[in-house]
């Protein structure tokens, strides 16, 4: 047992990611992952503690105050998260207190606590867990905590795949922790990213873990590109904006030779998975990739044309605060007369915040699912 917490973790911001009166830094999760590590010996060891998928810095801030732990390493995918918890540290006196790392033997070598939020999908766990036990110590503890109404009984054998001994902790204020021991040499290599070839569009879709719908194409981004070849890009640069796995980024480069198109994700896993798209369909010198939030360091006013697909739910609760962001971030990014192109759910009805937002917005293509919209970005 080490000391009570000093530090509130409901004092902790979300900033830069979208803020709300529903959407909180910290849950229950990280406050029983938190408790639930307390009890464990050799955490106060300079470099051996690991903060992996922490959303906001609850993991990383508690670990650091309640746990004492030193030098903790941490891995986030977002960089809406890694720029929370930076504020967070800054705010709270622990600026400089962690090293952020990607995922790989630099995070993991020497590490004996893991803490870590249970991302949504099982991919994405299944690459975490797969390091860990490669590159963990042999005695590394796993606590793997989640929602339960996010958690399935999928990530266990997840785990199980990894680690010889895998135990589930009592749930306290509707989180859960699963506990993980003895790394299996034996693991199976798990193959990231993954890969898959998609005839109908000619396309190889590259996908690491964490990428939205894997190397599958999404309904809505078909429908989306669908309409706009069908329309023909005359532009010289786009923005693939949330490029995911960059599968938009490569067919619009693939369709017309001239076009320069940047893909941008907040997600380190779906920058590095678009560039590997664009490589392996042989337009990798068209496409530029940008780990950003909200396309931010662009310029204001460099691009022709933004496509996107915008995200639909954020953190399960229904907010169109997301994609509110990503419509504004493309009314900057856009010079005037310049074109976004986005789809969305027939029932979400976008077109009026579009054209306040944007510009002038026709809806050119529907189907029963899914509307395209174009907003042209007024001067
Ligand atoms: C519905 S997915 C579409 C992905 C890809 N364009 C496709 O069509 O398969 C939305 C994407 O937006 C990204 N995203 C959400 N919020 C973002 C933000 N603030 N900045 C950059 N990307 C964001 C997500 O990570 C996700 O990859």
């Amino acid at each position: 047992m080490t000391s009570a917490p000093r530090l509130d973790l409901a004092a902790l911001r979300r900033f830069p990611d979208v803020e709300a009166a529903n959407l909180f830094a910290s849950d229950s999760a990280d406050r029983l992952l938190l408790d639930t590590a307390d009890a464990l010996e050799g955490i106060q060891r300079p470099g051996t503690v690991a903060l992996l998928g922490d959303h906001y810095g609850a993991l990383t801030l508690g670990a650091l105050d309640q746990l004492g732990a030193v030098e903790p390493r941490v891995y986030q995918d977002l960089r809406t998260s890694q720029l929370a918890l930076a504020a967070n540290a800054e705010s709270f006196g622990y600026a400089n207190a962690y090293r952020h790392l990607p995922l790989g033997p630099e995070l993991l070598s020497g590490v004996s606590t893991v803490l870590l939020q249970l991302p949504r999908s099982l991919a994405e766990l299944d690459q975490i867990a797969a390091a860990v036990a490669r590159y963990a110590a042999s005695d590394v503890v796993v606590l793997a905590g989640g929602r339960i109404k996010h958690m399935s009984r999928g990530m266990n054998s997840v785990l199980e795949k990894y680690f010889g001994l895998v135990s589930v902790g009592l749930a306290r204020q509707k989180a859960r922790v699963l506990s993980a021991y003895l790394p299996r040499a034996d693991a199976p290599s798990a193959e990231y990213p993954q890969r898959e070839f998609h005839a109908d569009l000619d396309l190889w879709v590259h996908a690491h873990g964490a990428v939205f719908a894997g190397t599958s194409v999404d309904i809505g981004t078909r429908f989306l590109l669908d309409t706009v070849l069908a329309e023909g890009i005359t532009a010289g640069t786009a923005v693939d904006l949330g490029c995911g796995s960059g599968i938009v980024a490569a067919v619009l480069a693939k369709s017309r030779t001239g076009l320069h198109v940047t893909a941008t994700d907040r997600s380190e896993a779906a920058v590095a998975s678009a560039m590997e798209t664009a490589k392996a369909n042989g337009v990798g010198t068209q496409v530029t990739t940008v780990h950003d939030d909200a396309a931010s360091t662009l310029p204001a006013g460099s691009t022709e044309l933004v496509v996107l697909n915008p995200p639909f739910h954020l953190d399960a609760a229904v907010h169109a605060g997301a994609a509110l962001k990503l419509f504004d971030a493309a009314a900057r990014l856009l010079a005037p007369g310049g074109e976004l192109w986005t789809v969305y759910n027939r029932h979400l009805d976008y077109a009026a915040q579009l054209e306040r937002r944007v510009g002038p917005t026709r809806v050119v293509a529907r189907n029963p699912k899914f509307s395209v919209a174009v907003s042209v970005r007024r001067s």
